[in-house]
């Protein structure tokens, strides 16, 4: 029954509408980079954002797939998203406002990924029950198959040939560089899997049983850890402790060695759907179903609050439109009602023909109030096909473009009749 409840709730598409309610959405993933500055996340509103820690803002909005963007990771030079549209995007951090490039690996949705320890390929794990691993640098993607039904979770062994996958059929699956994979059954689908800089594993299974292995995939040791399933599952960077969620609400820290349960936080912003250790492992960050990125002391699990200040925002309503559809990933910063406050960017209420910079109240960037436009659907149109920093450069808006006119014009349609003025 749990392993029902389990499947029901990531089905992507399902949850999209039951929990998206048209305003960002959960979130999904979430990595940091080696410097620990900034952050990025994958949401079921099909964005990723790139933030900057220490002040708490959005860089840039990563834009490109069709459906949730359920794993992430960072690279040398950027970044890699994945979603649901069983598509990989690799990002430069010298042009974030496109892909460099957008590839469909897997005939289903990408569940997982994982970097390599070289940092030059990246392997997927799919709903399609197989794996692949894409160099950054371009070529044929490697595919494994053998799981049955969908892998929820993949990772590179410290040799970084070896791979690890962790799959709904209640397998792990150790596979060499060459030659057939070793199969380890745990008798529990499996959600979540992750792998330990010194090659230790662990694995999350539907009725909330941790499995932890050694580097070898030897020394299997059970724990009941949750009473829900577990769903994300982090190692912290020294390889000592592992963080746990499961989505009924709880986050438990591990020691790894002795599988023993340290903690559990306890604050807001849970269920989480996703973890991950600041690279000096001191800090905790999660990813929840509010939206928020939130911050933990990794050594006794005092909540540190959230990255993202942003008040739990009022639903916006959406008419089902693709417009409205498009309008999601604008939400996170923008209002269209008369009675809602301004976020991280201004109101749009009655922002068709307004001048730009003068939504009462709200504090422009200079170099954003100095241009000389007036909003109508030409011109919000323009500002996303050309990208914030080209239409209105000096604007502290992060770069972002739509790239179909379908959906701009899709988009500029909504925004018409949501933030007219009543
Ligand atoms: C991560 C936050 C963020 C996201 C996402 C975002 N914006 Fe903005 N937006 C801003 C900020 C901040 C400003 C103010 C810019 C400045 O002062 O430089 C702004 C300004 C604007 C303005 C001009 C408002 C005015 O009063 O002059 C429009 C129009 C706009 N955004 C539309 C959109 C649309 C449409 C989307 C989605 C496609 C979107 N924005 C996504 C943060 C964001």
């Amino acid at each position: 029954m749990r392993t029902f409840v389990l499947a029901l709730l990531l089905a992507a598409p399902a949850l999209a509408q039951t929990e998206l309610r048209g305003h960002g959405g959960p979130v999904r993933a979430l990595a940091i980079t080696s410097d620990g500055r900034e952050a990025v996340t994958g949401s079921f509103d099909s964005s990723s954002i790139v933030w900057v820690l220490e002040r708490g803002i959005a860089r840039a909005v990563l834009r490109a797939h069709d459906g949730a963007v359920n794993a992430v990771g960072v690279t040398a030079n950027g970044f890699v998203t994945a979603g649901e549209d069983g598509r990989l995007a690799v990002w430069n951090r010298a042009d974030l406002t496109r892909p460099q490039s957008f590839d469909r690996i897997h005939a289903g949705p990408i569940a997982a990924l994982s970097l390599s320890p070289d940092g030059k390929s990246v392997a997927s794990a799919s709903w399609d029950s197989s794996l692949a691993v894409t160099q950054l640098a371009g070529g044929t993607p490697r595919r494994y198959e053998g799981h049955q039904g969908n892998v929820n979770g993949v990772g590179f062994l410290p040799d970084g040939v070896t791979l690890v996958s962790a799959g709904y059929d209640a397998t792990l699956r150790i596979w060499p560089g060459s030659g057939a994979a070793r199969i380890i059954k745990l008798e529990v689908p499996l959600n979540a899997l992750s792998i330990a800089a010194d090659g230790r594993m662990a694995a999350g299974g539907a009725d909330g049983s941790l499995f932890l292995l050694d580097a070898q995939g030897n020394n299997l040791r059970k724990i009941e850890a949750a009473e829900s399933p577990l769903i994300a599952l982090a190692f912290s960077p020294d390889s000592r402790f592992l963080a746990a969620a499961s989505p009924r609400g709880s986050v438990t820290l591990f020691e790894a060695a002795s599988g023993k349960a340290l903690f559990t936080l306890n604050g807001p912003g849970l269920p989480v759907w996703s973890l991950a250790f600041s690279p000096d492992g001191k800090v905790l960050f999660t990813g929840g179903t509010d939206r928020l990125v939130r911050r933990w002391n990794a050594v006794n699990g005092d909540h540190l609050g959230p990255i993202i200040i942003e008040k739990p925002a009022e639903i916006f309503v959406s008419d089902g439109s693709r417009g409205a559809d498009v309008f999601k990933a604008c939400a996170v910063c923008h209002t269209l009602t008369p009675d809602a406050e301004n976020r991280a960017g201004p109101s749009l209420y009655g922002i068709i023909g307004r001048r730009i910079g003068t939504a009462p109240g709200y504090i422009y960037s200079t170099g954003f109030v100095a241009h000389d436009i007036v909003w109508n659907k030409d011109t919000i149109a323009k500002l996303f096909e050309l990208g914030p920093s080209i239409y209105t450069p000096g604007t502290k808006m992060p770069e972002q473009r739509v790239g179909s006119e379908e959906d701009r014009t899709a988009l500029v349609e909504f925004i018409e009749k949501a933030a007219r003025l009543r």
